[in-house]
């Protein structure tokens, strides 16, 4: 009985022990489905079009997905959950916009960055769309984004106000609550385009960023096999028409 206890007691720590195992490429294509977790809250890269996650990066990475041979599985969490489940090995994979950096580097490896872009200014005042217009000036971000690191970085900003979501942050732009919003440049073309009215101005540029996708830290194997899928369907056209669908033009990094 004591030995019966014993052995199931090292099955169940083995077990758990391989749970916690991010998954390689091997397992997920034997499996025929890869796990990737997003926002939804993001357009046009990520959101939900009803019940349905739609976007650039939705679409490119079911493009990605096919030439690994596997099926995706999505997830939709709020941003700040989406690297700390990796870590939990959750999901296998994380696309939601995220800019490479040297912090985020630590916790997880990153792939291949898929577009590039960066934060810009936007007001309904257009005499706020330069980076000298913020001193004195109450700007809205998303919670840890890269727009709220590169703010830090500004001296003389009067307030930055920290919001979940981004588009709680466009909210607050438009509601007259702060003064400017710093988000992707192309996620103020669509809001721009989906809202005329709204009077927003896009100024310029607060910095730029290659944004990737990431697995768990030293999950190479997976990163590899999805850095292939994107090289691919980079090399065969499939990104450039996706691209110029959303965006007019091609967003890849050069
Ligand atoms: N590119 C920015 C960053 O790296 C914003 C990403 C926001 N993504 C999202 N799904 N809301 O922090």
């Amino acid at each position: 009985m004591k030995r019966i206890k014993k052995w199931a007691l090292l099955g169940l720590l083995m077990a758990s022990a391989l749970a916690a195992q991010a998954r390689s490429l091997d397992a997920v294509r034997k499996d025929g489905k890869i796990v990737i977790a997003t926002e939804g809250q993001f357009a046009p890269f990520n959101f939900f079009q009803g019940a349905k996650l739609s976007g650039f990066e939705i679409e490119l990475a079911e493009l990605v997905a096919k030439k690994m041979g596997v099926g995706i599985e999505w997830k939709a969490l709020s941003f700040d959950a989406l690297f700390a489940g990796l870590g939990q090995d959750r999901w296998d994979l994380v696309i939601a916009s995220h800019g490479i950096t040297d912090e985020r580097a630590k916790a997880v490896t990153f792939a291949d960055p898929h577009y590039c872009s960066g934060g810009v200014i936007v007001s309904l005042d257009p005499a706020i769309h330069r980076v000298p217009d913020l001193k004195g000036k109450v700007i809205a971000v998303q919670t840890g984004s890269a727009y709220l690191d590169n703010i830090k970085k500004l001296s003389g900003v009067k307030d930055v106000k920290n919001f979940p979501q981004d588009t709680d942050a466009r909210g607050a732009l438009i509601n007259h609550r702060v003064d400017a919003w710093v988000t992707d440049k192309f996620v103020v073309v669509a809001a721009m385009a989906a809202s005329p009215n709204a009077g927003l101005k896009l100024g310029d540029f607060l910095f730029v960023e290659r944004i990737a996708a990431a697995v768990a830290k030293g999950n190479a194997s997976l990163a590899k096999g999805y850095n292939d899928g994107l090289a691919a369907v980079m090399a065969d056209g499939s990104y450039a028409s996706l691209s110029k669908k959303y965006f007019h033009e091609d967003v890849r990094c050069h």
